[in-house]
């Protein structure tokens, strides 16, 4: 099968497209025809040589998500048939045209959603319901602050957030994000200078002086120390992404007297049976948005496999908004 493969740590141009045997599902595991899926922070990072594969992806072909077919089942495997339309997220191994996975994580695509769409969803909606419910546990009524809101996962929490009946405010770099993200939820936002002046003020504001009671932070770093200036007593930090940095400096006191919660997550490495519990909670609360277009995948741009270089080049830049997607077959 066509694969994108790693031959070595580095920059973009490690990766090359090669002819690789195909997966054959072990048991409980399902093999799927990918048709579209991905790129994600977690590609580029691996790519880099910081962020290994997690036990039992292959260490050497990203992609983290996917949409596709059925092709055939493991043993003792129930529930699905070839040619089913499944999306789920995965360890790696789906910038590839066959992927193996758990069954348990599969998720059935909606009708409504074509191949671009669907394989733009998993990652991104699957992270921002599992940060905004399971770790955040919004409720209908509260404020929600997510930083880099046009992001791939941004969108999804600005739209899901929405959708539970809370108030988002998003911050972004770059203005034409903002207004972008106004079409995708978000009620208020700010565009951010290196200091990230005026985000308390305006976050007070837009709470009426309560401050948010969730944080979904996608990129740390000074939005750590920044987050605790915000947040409602008992307000809880979700922090999902380091890409603006992996150390702090921030004073202690503002986690005590808040009675705040600060708490990390990742999706990527969990076990398959936290990945089966994150795909049920996407099932029955996010399935039903994307069914009936109360949330969408904002497409950024489509890449064929063979231009994955392009494609990490891309999303490197930080110029994207929404999700970059990458047809397969
Ligand atoms: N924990 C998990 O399981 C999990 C799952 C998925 C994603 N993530 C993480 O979540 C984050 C968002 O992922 P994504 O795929 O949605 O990202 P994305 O679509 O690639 O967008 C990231 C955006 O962040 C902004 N940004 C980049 N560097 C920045 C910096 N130094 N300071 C401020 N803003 C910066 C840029 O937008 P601007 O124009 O606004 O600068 C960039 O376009 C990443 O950190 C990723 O690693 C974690």
């Amino acid at each position: 099968m066509r694969a994108a493969v790693l031959t070595a740590s580095g920059g973009p141009e490690v990766l090359a497209i090669r002819d690789v045997a195909r997966p054959t599902p072990a048991a409980g595991e399902v093999l799927v025809r990918v048709r579209t899926s991905a790129l994600n922070r977690a590609d580029l990072l691996q790519r880099a040589g910081v962020y290994p594969a997690p036990p039992g992806a292959p260490p050497d072909i990203g992609g983290i998500e996917f949409a596709g077919e059925v092709a055939s089942l493991g043993a003792g495997v129930r529930g699905w048939s070839p040619g089913d339309r499944v999306f789920a997220i995965c360890g790696g191994g789906a910038h590839a045209e066959w992927v193996t996975v758990p069954a348990v994580t599969l998720v059935r695509i909606p009708e409504a959603l074509d191949w671009d769409t669907a394989g733009a969803i998993p990652e991104a909606f699957m992270t921002a319901h599992d940060a905004l419910r399971t770790q955040g546990g919004l409720q209908q009524g509260e404020s929600v602050v997510v930083h880099a809101v046009a992001s791939g996962v941004g969108l999804a929490v600005a739209q899901l957030g929405h959708a539970f009946g809370a108030r988002v405010f998003g911050t972004t770099r770059t203005p034409a994000k903002l207004e972008l993200a106004r079409q995708y939820g978000m009620s208020d936002g700010l565009v951010m200078d290196r200091e990230l002046g005026g985000l308390r003020d305006r976050v007070l504001a837009f709470t009426s002086g309560r401050g948010a009671e969730v944080v979904i932070d996608l990129l740390g770093g000074p939005y750590v120390a920044a987050n605790t200036e915000l947040a409602a007593v008992r307000g809880r930090i979700v922090l999902v992404g380091a890409i603006a940095g992996s150390q702090v400096t921030m004073d202690l006191r503002r986690l005590l007297a808040r009675r705040l919660t600060l708490r990390g997550t990742v999706l990527r490495s969990r076990s398959t049976q936290e990945k089966a519990e994150v795909a049920r909670g996407f099932e029955q609360e996010v399935v039903p948005l994307l069914s009936d277009g109360r949330a969408r995948a904002h497409i950024d741009r489509i890449f064929d496999l063979a231009d994955i270089q392009e494609a990490h080049r891309w999303v490197e830049s930080n110029s994207s908004a929404g999700k970059v997607v990458i047809r397969v077959s």
